[in-house]
């Protein structure tokens, strides 16, 4: 039910059973790390809303059945499904949205409904929800768009360069208007490339590292769009997991308590209690969450060469439309705010995703 190289680290201070969560897009990648967390930590209630567009039940079958455990196959299209997915829920993890550049690139029209109208009838439900508390919602780095500087900072974007970059812009500026008209209480995460165990390779838009992974296992030559002089800030899935878990608790928790009911020490009661004075999170804000580290395609593939034992050579192929060159976050702000701390940089995750990798193939 749980992978034994994960989530070994809590993120939180308090009893996660007092507690109900509903998660979007629990059946896709990030959404069911973060249920496979909440589960093992013996969340109050975890519920999952997804319409499996593009999630896997495979990603949850292990949680079914359990008393704290709910799935709900509906599609965040429909208000009414989000109202009643919303109903009686104390946080809420928005991650439901059809991701991809070139799949918004191929069908704009569809991206767009569920990214922005889909986002938009979750951010109504959470507005007339009574008992909500916060919802942290997945923005992402495309959001950056052709801004050239490095690292990415937030507040200093450029102009989206995909469809799929101005959905994720717009859900920013709705739950920032939110905030200001209704009060909403609400954290936006801009993912920069996560991965990490499952993330589905078969997908005709899956991402580069578990098309790369599979080629490796398969022995197969992986083609790299462009030079593989690209680069980017991939962030293993735990680090994406510990920043939605910090981002939904962070004021709701008893904050100088450890886990096992002991109190912090006096220096880490002063360095939480610095930090809780400027978490005046009781608006709209943005956060880059990545490691603030920047790898090449090239250098992903020496890496994989290594741990696999092998010596494949890529294909270089043409580049892609809409991509951004170079990406690496600063992560100052989601570090100071939210006391986020990368776990897991990208060697250590790289090896762990490969090794799930061969579990499955
Ligand atoms: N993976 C990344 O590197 C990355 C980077 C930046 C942002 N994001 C964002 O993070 C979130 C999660 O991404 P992921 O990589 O886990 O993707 P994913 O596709 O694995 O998960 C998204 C889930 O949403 C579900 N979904 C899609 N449309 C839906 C609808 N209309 N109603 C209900 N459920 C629906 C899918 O079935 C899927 O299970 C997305 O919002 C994505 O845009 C991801």
């Amino acid at each position: 039910m749980f992978n034994p190289q994960l989530y070994n680290t809590p993120y939180h201070t308090t009893d996660l059973s007092k507690f109900k969560f509903l998660v979007t897009g629990g059946a896709g990648f990030i959404g069911s790390n973060i249920v496979e967390y909440l589960i093992k930590y013996n969340a109050g209630h975890v519920r999952v809303l997804d319409n499996l567009s593009n999630g896997y039940f495979e990603n949850i079958k292990d949680f079914m059945g359990l008393p704290n455990f709910e799935f709900i196959v509906g599609d965040i299209r429909n208000l009414e499904t989000c109202k009643k997915a919303i109903d009686g829920m104390d946080f809420v993890s928005h991650q439901a949205a059809l991701g991809s550049v070139p799949r918004s690139i191929a069908d704009p029209i569809t991206s767009n409904e569920v990214n922005v109208g889909g986002f938009l009838n979750i951010l109504t439900a959470v507005k007339d929800a009574t008992h909500l508390k916060r919802m942290v919602y997945a923005a992402s780095s495309s959001t950056y768009g052709d801004s050239a500087t490095l690292p990415k900072v937030e507040g200093n974007e450029g102009n989206p360069l995909s469809p799929y970059a101005v959905t994720k812009l717009v859900n920013e500026l709705y739950a920032d208007v939110y905030s200001k008209v209704y009060g909403l209480n609400t954290i936006g995460l801009r993912y920069f490339n996560v991965f990490g165990p499952k993330q589905n390779p078969n997908n005709p838009y899956a991402a580069v590292i578990p098309i790369f992974c599979k080629a490796f296992i398969e022995g197969k030559q992986p083609t790299i769009n462009g030079d593989g002089l690209t680069s980017r800030d991939f962030t293993f899935v735990e680090n994406a997991v510990q920043a939605n878990i910090r981002a939904m608790l962070i004021g709701f928790e008893n904050a100088f308590g450890g886990l096992d009911g002991s109190e912090l020490s006096n220096d880490a009661k002063i360095n939480k209690s610095i930090n809780l004075q400027i978490n005046k999170l009781d608006k709209h804000e943005v956060f880059n969450m990545a490691c603030g580290d920047q790898v090449t395609l090239n250098e992903m593939i020496e890496m994989l060469n290594s741990i696999s034992g092998q010596q494949i050579k890529p294909i270089y192929g043409p580049e892609r439309k809409g991509d951004v060159k170079h990406s690496k976050a600063s992560i100052d702000k989601i570090s100071n705010f939210l006391s986020y701390e990368p776990k897991f940089r990208f060697q250590k995750g790289l090896e762990i995703v490969f090794d799930w990798y061969k579990t499955q193939y």
